[in-house]
């Protein structure tokens, strides 16, 4: 068997082996662990002929821009740029509230980005990078190409998945995909040879349309994303301190479009409802609701409804996947 050390060497020479030694490469960084393992990989067999992109589309976590530009720049040394595209994503998204329709919206209003960044190392280096660095892994290959004649039961089937660096073929490069044979236990153990932070490998997944799938309707709506990013940081960090982040698939917050009566210092609201979800999962098909304490889930609520402005009620989301889907929307 081999060592994550001796996978290392070899994909070096292979990415050397295959752009050579002039061309230039393009990787376009989600945030998420793949792409960010994937740019390490191929900045230490190209240096600063490789060229990162983090496209902020408006829809992130809270203060989530400066945590992982901070990641990518001082702990990896990427070359890496920072896109703020949040208002021009937002405005493309004012008053689009189908699901489908978002994740089109924002797949689309990424593939624009990507292009004006391209632009922008040609510019920079005249030169036309070639290469395209993805962070796929081995599931996904075969995802991508079922077995003739299976008919495949599966969530893309179900939701359009636009996973940011999903980029159409057409764009004219050539790919470097150096986790293409790794699962995603290998995809860790090799980022954390090179130095990537075992608290970063081990975040949960995200979307790709961000909050967007987790504000139902109009994600423009007044006040809806700050309201959710806030509930979110909280939960997120009550999960931490815990102990319970690492037992847990995913967990996130929604906001839902609605609002409840409540009493909160002796006066009568009428304020915003969101919803907590945990669950856990080998995969993401199939998926269990996660049975907390009940001492948590109070605790928790508590403190939403303390600190969070307009909302006054919390509820948690106890339906397996199936018959409902891991996001809500
Ligand atoms: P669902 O909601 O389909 O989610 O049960 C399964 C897993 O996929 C993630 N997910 C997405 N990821 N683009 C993505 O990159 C999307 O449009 C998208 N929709 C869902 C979801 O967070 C879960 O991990």
């Amino acid at each position: 068997t081999w060592s994550m050390e001796e996978v290392l060497e070899e994909q070096i020479a292979k990415i050397k082996a295959q752009v050579g030694d002039k061309a230039h490469a393009i990787c376009a960084l989600s945030g998420g662990v793949d792409s960010a393992v994937a740019a390490t990989l191929v900045h230490k067999a190209m240096g600063d002929r490789l060229h990162c992109c983090f496209v902020d589309n408006g829809l992130l976590r809270f203060n989530e821009q400066e945590r992982v530009m901070t990641l990518f720049k001082e702990k990896l040394h990427l070359p890496v740029t920072c896109v703020d595209a949040s208002e021009r994503t937002l405005a493309k998204l004012k008053g689009v509230s189908d699901p489908e329709k978002k994740r089109k919206v924002i797949g689309a209003a990424f593939i624009e980005e990507f292009k004006s960044f391209k632009k922008v190392v040609e510019s920079s280096t005249g030169c036309i990078p070639t290469f395209l660095v993805q962070g796929t892994l081995y599931p996904d290959v075969i995802e991508s190409c079922p077995p003739p004649g299976s008919n495949q039961k599966h969530s893309h089937t179900i939701k359009s998945h636009h996973n940011v660096g999903g980029l159409p073929k057409d764009l004219g490069f050539e790919l470097v995909e150096p986790l293409r044979e790794l699962f995603k236990d290998e995809v860790r153990a090799l980022g954390a040879i090179m130095h990537v932070p075992v608290d970063f490998l081990k975040r949960h997944p995200f979307p790709g349309p961000g909050l967007a799938v987790r504000v139902l309707g109009d994600v423009t709506a007044d006040g809806a994303m700050e309201t959710l990013r806030q509930v979110d940081e909280i939960y997120i960090n009550m999960l931490r301190a815990e102990g319970l982040y690492d037992k847990i698939w995913q967990a996130f917050a929604v906001f839902l479009p609605i609002r409840s009566v409540g009493v909160q210092g002796d006066c009568r609201t009428h304020s915003h409802v969101v919803a907590l979800r945990a669950i856990t999962s080998s995969d993401g098909m199939t998926a269990d609701w996660y049975h907390f304490e009940p001492k948590f889930l109070q605790e928790v609520s508590t403190r939403i409804c303390n600190q969070v402005k307009n909302v006054n009620r919390v509820c948690y989301d106890i339906t397996s996947k199936p018959p409902s889907t891991i996001e809500w929307e």
